[in-house]
């Protein structure tokens, strides 16, 4: 199934409630954490995510991209995510086995992320422990950066990775995501999308994602 989970990066913060009213048909929300070390860029954290665990009861997918996330991945459990992603990149392999392990014991979903540079294979130790694979198809740090094109084999190698596996784990795409670059995305096995500036640059947000989700479904039939 074809999902979308709108960034909350690209969105105003003035009105935070708001912006997640108008997502309310999404299937996720995305939350970018940055710590100005792991990228070079700062957004939010624990404080605001618990105010919008408050507000929501959508899907809440945190997606760490903070060095060392294994001191801080209960944190984010008990601030009310529902998902929490940490970068292969981030820490030692051992650090991250226990980052997911922990993220589990909080009775959460855990993903593991790969920058654009990082081979797919840097999955493969975690495959057993995961729930969702994200695959960065832009530098993470910022948003409304264009895709990069480049990242269609890895992300068919992740699929593959993932139907050898045998279990239901989600196979995440994020950085510039529209719905020409969800559809190729899609066909080569992501079932599920990020997407910042797409949304939040759109009025009417409900039906865009109608249409992006039918849209992608349709390319990738
Ligand atoms: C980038 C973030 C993305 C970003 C996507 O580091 O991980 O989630 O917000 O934004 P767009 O859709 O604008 O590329
Ligand atoms: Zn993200």
């Amino acid at each position: 199934m074809i999902k979308i989970a709108p960034s909350i990066l690209a969105a105003d913060f003035t009105c935070l409630g708001k912006e997640l009213d108008s997502i309310s048909t999404a299937d996720q929300v995305h939350f970018d954490v940055m710590d100005g070390v792991f990228v070079p860029n700062i957004s939010f954290g624990l404080p605001v995510l618990a105010s919008v665990r408050a507000y929501t009861d959508m899907v809440l997918n945190a997606h760490l991209m903070i060095t060392e996330p294994v001191r801080y991945v209960k944190r984010f459990c008990e601030a009310g995510a529902d998902v929490v992603i940490v970068h292969t990149e981030a820490d030692t392999e051992a650090h991250t086995h226990e980052a997911l392990r922990i993220i589990h014991e909080c009775g959460k979903k855990a993903g593991i992320s790969v920058k654009p540079g990082t081979p797919a294979e840097a999955a493969l130790p975690f495959i057993h422990e995961v729930d969702e694979i994200l695959c960065m198809t832009v530098e993470p740090g910022f948003g409304g950066q264009k895709f990069h094109f480049d990242m269609l084999p890895k992300i068919t190698a992740l699929r593959e990775m993932i139907a050898a596996e045998g279990r239901d784990i989600d196979l995440s795409v994020d950085g510039g995501i529209q719905v020409r670059t969800a559809a190729l995305a899609a066909k080569a096995g992501a079932n599920l999308f990020v997407n910042g500036t797409g949304v939040f640059e759109t009025v009417d947000r409900e039906t865009y994602i109608r249409i992006f989700k039918r849209s992608v479904e349709e390319a990738s039939a």
